[in-house]
């Protein structure tokens, strides 16, 4: 064996990724030559093998690893140019409802002439009326409508996104909106667009709102998710999660759901304390739920049970932005030592919107997060939200390689630059 060979470790790699102006890593543990909170590495490039990152380091370093070894399989490596640009974990969003037919601007306009979220849900409009376009839609139609919708997200940087079920609200239709989930993640897995398949994480949100025809019986209705519903969606659902609120499930109904989906197997989120104080954050923490989201109305003491139990807290500022309602505070989590996440909430009622770049500027602008904790919650922190944090949201070796490049030159135009699209592309290694 020759000298160099000896001396030159090899790695083995099928792609590399060279000529990164930054490679912003959020590595948890730290990397050699890596700066800042986010550990960040200028000039740098990283190596890949079968979608795994299997080195991470100075460009100029590349040449005699992968290149020059007599081992390295230079014709079968693929390489990359990133052409300078900055590049960061590919963004997680943990929490969307991405499945639904039509949409609610007229309702979004009365509320702009003052009726409230409340009011609409009351009147069983809000999501009931996404619930009535929903079943009416041909599987082909929600099919098509949530791939269009992935494909905004993929360009604007999200590479895994959760999607909740949650407009059928009965047996048929939440199995139908389950079951596209579900192809929605074969499809990208197999067929990825610009060889960049989306990570798609299927949540079970039957209890979303109790359907009119359970309005007079809704103890029928939680007996129908429990008894029914639960026991046939293992294997489809990863996770259950409840809208635990005033207009929707009580706190028992939510304690009822939950225990018996954790019993099943499912892991558990919870809608908690958006519109009031519905004791979602403390059952969440009672429960072991991977995360709590919204969290408007949490007391102090709900969100300390929280964080003693490990549970990820989700903020949600697209809502804020969307019914016009005070931002939650992000310091008032960050400070007390959670891991805060953050998301779109994507859907036709609180938050039409499918782009992170857009809730990380909100975060930044409207909640007190800096440039550092909001990119830490929209990549590792998302990835914990979804129980996640051990394969993707950062960029270490052993981590899977899910990146987005941007078209910027510094990472510090993040949350500056804004009402634009930054992303050029994404890439997810297979
Ligand atoms: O996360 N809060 C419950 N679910 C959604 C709203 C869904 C809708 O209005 O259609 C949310 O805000
Ligand atoms: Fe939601």
């Amino acid at each position: 064996m020759a000298s160099d060979s000896l001396s030159t470790p090899k790695i083995v790699a099928d792609t590399v990724i060279r000529n990164i102006g930054q490679l912003v890593t959020v590595a948890q543990q730290p990397i050699p030559g890596a700066t800042g909170p986010l550990q960040v590495l200028e000039h740098a490039a990283l190596a890949v093998q079968r979608g795994i990152i299997a080195w991470v380091g100075p460009d100029d370093e590349t040449g005699p690893l992968f290149l020059q070894g007599k081992d390295a399989s230079v014709n079968g490596t693929t390489i990359v140019d990133a052409q300078g640009a900055v590049v960061t974990p590919g963004l997680v969003d943990s929490h969307t409802h991405l499945v639904f037919a039509g949409d609610r601007a007229e309702e979004f306009h009365l509320r702009r002439a003052g009726v409230s979220y409340g009011d609409l849900l009351a009147q069983g409009r809000g999501i009931l009326t996404t619930m009535q376009a929903t079943r009416s839609a041909s599987t082909d139609t929600l099919m098509a409508l949530a791939r269009g919708r992935l494909d905004s997200m993929r360009s604007h940087g999200t590479t895994t996104v959760e999607i909740k079920t949650g407009y059928g609200l009965n047996m048929v239709t939440e199995e139908a909106c389950l079951q596209i989930i579900n192809n929605l993640n074969a499809i990208e897995e197999n067929e990825p667009r610009q060889h960049s398949g989306m990570r798609i994480i299927p949540t079970f949100l039957g209890a979303h709102s109790v359907p009119p025809e359970y309005r007079e019986r809704r103890k029928e209705y939680v007996d129908l998710i429990v008894e029914e519903m639960l026991p046939s969606f293992v294997g489809l659902a990863r996770f259950c999660d409840v809208f635990c609120e005033r207009e929707a499930f009580t706190l028992e109904e939510s304690r009822r759901i939950l225990t018996r989906a954790k019993e099943l197997g499912y892991q558990l989120k919870l809608h908690a304390d958006q519109l009031s104080p519905s004791g979602g954050a403390r059952l969440a923490a009672e429960l072991g739920a991977t995360s709590a989201d919204h969290l408007d109305h949490a007391s102090d003491a709900d969100l300390e049970a929280m964080r003693a139990a490990g549970v990820v807290a989700t903020l949600l500022p697209g809502c804020s932005y969307t019914l016009r309602s005070p931002y939650p505070s992000a310091r008032r989590l960050l400070d007390r030592g959670l891991h805060v996440a953050l998301a779109t909430d994507f859907n036709p009622g609180t938050s039409y919107c499918e782009n992170m770049q857009m809730i990380l500027g909100l975060a930044m602008s409207a909640m007190g997060m800096s440039l550092e904790e909001a990119l830490t919650a929209v990549t590792i922190n998302g990835a914990r939200a979804l129980a996640l944090q051990d394969q993707i949201g950062s960029i270490e070796v052993g981590k899977r390689c899910e990146l987005a490049f941007w078209s910027i030159s510094d990472y510090h135009e993040i949350g500056y630059h804004f009402g634009v699209n930054l992303v050029q592309s994404v890439l997810v290694a297979r």
